[in-house]
């Protein structure tokens, strides 16, 4: 069967970022900036990268600044115009989205995140779609979501961004029981969530970068309750398993979380460094916390 290509991304927004409250009392969290650009800018800026022209946003209440973000804002466009402010202009005009590119559709109750992918399912139809998790800030070259559409194109079926953590880490995360290790590819043949860490069945885990098929959504409408007493997209997943292809994908880069407080930190410092027109003084001003 010829391979469809990736032209389509859901992006989960709707959680209420409680770890980062007072600051996301009545701010999304995906506005949060790294250096000067929010969060959800970075995962939109990934998937374009890769080819992706359809969005979808799973939003929730307080999130409108996330839509208006990517929104032509006329009036200001205008003004940076009329006083030649030209760098800046141009780089909000590459942040607006193609008309009809961008839906948004809302998670009214806190299920999880299968729940909140089910959600989208009159978006994905019948094609293949990425998902990105935009706490997860990636720092790739390539960038993740290519390095995985690249990968799909090898492969065909479902890939999912991995990495190797700490045993004592795995039971954050969803974690990959592997049939065959081949390096830069893995083939999987089961998936769970959340593993408590002396039952994991090896130590890849699952980031927040996927390219799944729209079968997987047929899964997730029985709203079987995993871990956390939440409906697990990695459960969901777990299904395909044996059906269609499943790969990890062992990515090249780095992974910044951002739903906790010094992993946002760190990927403020780092890249705030891959910016040569800040590097130079961050280093600087660090030289005095070392
Ligand atoms: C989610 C997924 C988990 C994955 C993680 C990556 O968990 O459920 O499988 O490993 O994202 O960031 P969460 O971070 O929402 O608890």
């Amino acid at each position: 069967m010829p391979i469809k290509p990736l032209k389509k991304a859901v992006l989960p927004v709707a959680g209420l970022g409680t770890r980062f409250l007072p600051a996301t009392k009545a701010m999304a969290k995906e506005m949060l900036p790294v250096v000067d650009r929010p969060l959800i800018q970075y995962a939109i800026d990934e998937a374009r990268a890769a080819g992706i022209e359809q969005f979808c946003l799973i939003t929730g209440r307080g999130k409108t600044a996330i839509v208006e973000h990517f929104d032509v804002a006329y009036e200001l466009e205008r003004t940076l115009a009329e006083r030649g402010k030209t760098d800046i202009l141009e780089e909000l005009r590459s942040l607006s989205i193609e008309p009809g590119a961008m839906m948004t559709v809302r998670q009214q109750v806190p299920m999880g995140l299968g729940h909140a992918i089910w959600c989208a399912r009159a978006f994905v139809g019948d094609d293949p779609f990425a998902i990105l998790l935009p706490d997860d800030l990636m720092q790739c070259d390539p960038p993740c979501m290519a390095q995985l559409a690249e990968a799909y194109q090898e492969t065909g079926g479902n890939v999912v961004a991995i990495e190797e953590v700490p045993r004592e880490r795995v039971n954050r995360y969803g974690v990959l029981d592997v049939a065959e290790d081949k390096g830069r590819l893995v083939s999987v043949k089961g998936l769970v969530e959340k593993p408590p860490v002396d039952k994991a069945p090896s130590n890849l885990t699952i980031i927040g970068r996927y390219v799944l098929m729209p079968e997987v959504i047929g899964y997730l409408s029985k709203m079987e309750r995993g871990a956390g007493g939440e409906v697990q997209l990695t459960d969901g997943m777990a299904k395909l398993i044996g059906t269609q292809p499943f790969h990890g994908l062992r990515y090249t880069g780095r992974r910044f979380d951002c739903g906790d407080k010094a992993g946002f930190l760190e990927a403020q410092i780092a890249f705030a460094l891959g910016r040569p027109d800040m590097a130079p003084a961050v280093r600087e001003f660090l030289k005095r916390y070392a």
